[in-house]
């Protein structure tokens, strides 16, 4: 079984970052736990971001035929994008969106996300965690271990 893990903008630059909201593990800290996690799972990843809103549109399009579901960080797209939750539909393939951060703790406009009534659940809050505990979710609901 293969999972796409997206990331969307401003993700690269994790570590960095406002690491009071985000923490300190960088992007590749994510991906590696990521990889392992799924190994322990028994499933393969692939991961891809971008900060621009068409190539992970593009993205989404070009790998559905070879991924069971996508676990997706859409960043600020989450509360932007009605054309990310078009590709999610078009392709009718299950996501798991995570955020790091907790999104009912911040600002209002963080509040909304035009994914998650299409996701078949979301985590946040977690930092890293989330991406961990949204892949064995989409691993399960997909019949995996
Ligand atoms: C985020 C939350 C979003 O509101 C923000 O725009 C991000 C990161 C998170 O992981 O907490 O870029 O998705």
């Amino acid at each position: 079984m293969r999972i796409a893990v997206i990331h969307g903008p401003n993700l690269r630059l994790l570590g960095t970052r406002e690491p009071e909201v985000y923490g300190t593990d960088t992007l590749d800290d994510v991906n590696r736990r990521l990889t392992e996690a799924a190994a322990g799972l028994g499933v393969e990843i692939e991961t891809f971001q971008s900060n621009h809103e068409g190539e992970i549109l593009d993205f989404i399009e070009k790998a559905a035929p070879r991924v069971r579901g996508f676990l997706i960080n859409p960043g600020a797209f989450t509360h932007t994008s009605i054309a990310l939750l078009d590709a999610f539909l078009g392709v009718s393939r299950p996501f798991v969106e995570v955020h790091l951060s907790n999104l009912a703790r911040r600002e209002a406009f963080r509040h909304h996300s035009y994914l998650s009534g299409a996701a078949v659940g979301v985590v946040y809050g977690f930092g890293v965690q989330s991406y961990l505990l949204g892949l064995q979710g989409l691993v399960a609901r997909l019949g995996g271990r």
